[in-house]
């Protein structure tokens, strides 16, 4: 055991969903890949109305654009490693300074420098960090399903859409992520303990840190985050 895809607009957010039902923290979410960091973020943006703002799919959304970022971050993300500092925090800074309210960082930061940064643009409230062990986080990664679309994410058993290959949400197609292939899966894994595992050491040095058992139905593991909010 280890112990957006919401688009911004460019003008400021005002959170007023999260801010009236008190939903107003400003949340790390932390966990190896696979432990559900974007499914429980899914949640807590559709039912509790916290912006979110996932990095792999912005990475990803850069990549399928063609963007001058796009084409740097893919090579890195195909071979499972992480995208150089320098271009995520220029990517995550100006989402950040737009929002107001509750927010959710999913899959940033991922090193020590990149908390640093984040340091110095805002003041995080929580650090979630969702703990599953290393096979069954290879077992969901390979047998997950994304939606080319809308980014919603899916298990062929655990989560499976109502109608094979389309999204429940949107109706988009569903593709298995080119890093979600066992030898980019264990590469990504070990990264992740060298890399973004001393970041739970750095949270719980700050008294910002809550672990909760990644494992267990998803409906339990989101009852087990409401109770941190
Ligand atoms: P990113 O997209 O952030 O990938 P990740 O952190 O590896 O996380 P995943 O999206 O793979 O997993 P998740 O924890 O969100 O799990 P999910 O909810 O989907 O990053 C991809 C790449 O971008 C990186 O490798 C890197 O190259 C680059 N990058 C991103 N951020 C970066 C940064 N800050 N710095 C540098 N580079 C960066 O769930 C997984 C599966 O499990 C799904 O099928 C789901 O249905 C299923 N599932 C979820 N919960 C449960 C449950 N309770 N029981 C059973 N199955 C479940």
């Amino acid at each position: 055991m280890y112990a957006l895809n919401h688009s911004i607009g460019r003008k400021k957010v005002i959170n007023e969903n999260a801010i009236s039902l008190g939903m107003d923290k400003r949340i790390v979410l932390l966990g190896p890949p696979g432990s559900g960091k974007g499914t429980q973020a899914e949640r807590m943006e559709s039912e509790l109305g916290y912006k979110r703002i996932s990095t792999g799919d912005l990475l990803r959304e850069a990549v399928r654009k063609q963007t001058s970022l796009g084409k740097k971050a893919k090579e890195y993300m195909d071979a499972g490693e992480l995208v150089p500092n320098q271009l995520v925090v220029d990517l995550i800074k100006e989402k950040v300074e737009e929002l107001d309210g509750g927010y959710i960082l999913d899959g940033f930061p991922r090193t020590l420098k990149q908390a640093e940064v984040l340091e110095g643009i805002t003041d995080i409230d929580i650090a979630i960090n969702l703990d599953v062990d290393e096979e069954e986080l290879v077992d969901r990664l390979t047998k997950r399903r994304t939606c080319k679309e809308c980014n919603a994410v899916y298990h062929l058993m655990f989560n499976p859409p109502k109608a094979e290959g389309k999204c429940d949400k949107c109706g988009g197609e569903l593709y298995q992520r080119s890093d979600d292939t066992e030898a980019v899966v264990r590469e990504r894994l070990r990264v992740y303990k060298d890399n973004t595992l001393p970041l739970v050491e750095f949270y719980s040095g700050k008294g910002k840190l809550v672990n909760i058992p990644g494992t267990g139905s998803i409906d339990e593991i989101f009852e087990a985050i409401k109770t941190q909010l």
